[in-house]
């Protein structure tokens, strides 16, 4: 494998990006950059801040005066861990609405690629738009996959909620990310789709090693 090796991971929520991705990481000593939980803490701040989040520049302003960091397993903003904060009811229903607008995309996507330059560009990044704009020319692209009822299952276990109410808050928040105007969650071109819907995790793990062993 190459020294500066990029390995793009996209797909809807709760399909097993960041349990995926974190194996693969870990497997190769790659760095793991969780781009969702960066939204998520971007979107924390604004609701901390109180601005009107219709306002764009308003929502726009504070996400550029936030400092974002991820190190050891931890989401920072502005030098506190937020990990817990962020995967609030409050944000996870805020993150699409702000995710969408393309300042703040902007801000966070420069704020990406350069983690990962301070990283030797030895990661592997997740998100939905990571092999389509973050990274196009990213080593390996990966875009999972999973029929709704399954990620419903994945998610529902993950955060205690029951299947019916995970299942519907996925798929509205899919259909948002995936039909917004600035970088929709979109195969890449050149990534390997790959349907996990009757794999488990370790499974997927152990397929996106054999196609990054290749490059
Ligand atoms: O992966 P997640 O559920 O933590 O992501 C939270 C939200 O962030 C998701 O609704 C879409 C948005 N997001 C995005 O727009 N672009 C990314 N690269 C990652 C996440």
């Amino acid at each position: 494998m190459a020294d500066e090796i990029v390995i793009a991971v996209d797909g809807p929520s709760g399909v097993g990006k960041s349990t995926v991705s974190r194996g693969v990481a870990r497997h190769f000593r790659l760095g793991h950059l969780d781009t969702g939980a960066l939204y998520r803490a971007a979107t924390l701040a604004v609701l901390e801040s109180g601005v009107d989040r219709d306002d764009a520049e308003a929502v726009t302003e504070v996400v550029r005066g936030i400092d974002l960091d991820q190190a050891d397993g931890e989401t920072r903003l502005n030098g506190a861990d937020v990990s817990r904060a962020i995967r609030s009811e409050a944000v996870t229903s805020a993150v699409s609405e702000v995710s969408a607008i393309e300042e703040v995309r902007h801000v966070l996507v420069e704020m990406q690629r350069r983690w990962v330059f301070e990283h030797g560009n030895r990661a592997v990044v997740e998100g939905r738009d990571i092999g389509s704009v973050v990274f196009p020319d990213a080593d390996l692209k990966v875009y999972l996959t999973a029929d709704p009822d399954e990620r419903a299952r994945r998610r529902s276990g993950e955060a205690g909620t029951d299947h019916g109410t995970t299942r519907a808050a996925i798929e509205r928040r899919d259909a948002f990310d995936s039909t917004r105007a600035v970088s929709p969650l979109t195969v890449a071109e050149g990534a390997v789709v790959i349907d996990t819907t009757h794999l488990t995790l370790p499974e997927v793990v152990d397929l996106v090693i054999a196609e990054a062993s290749l490059v």
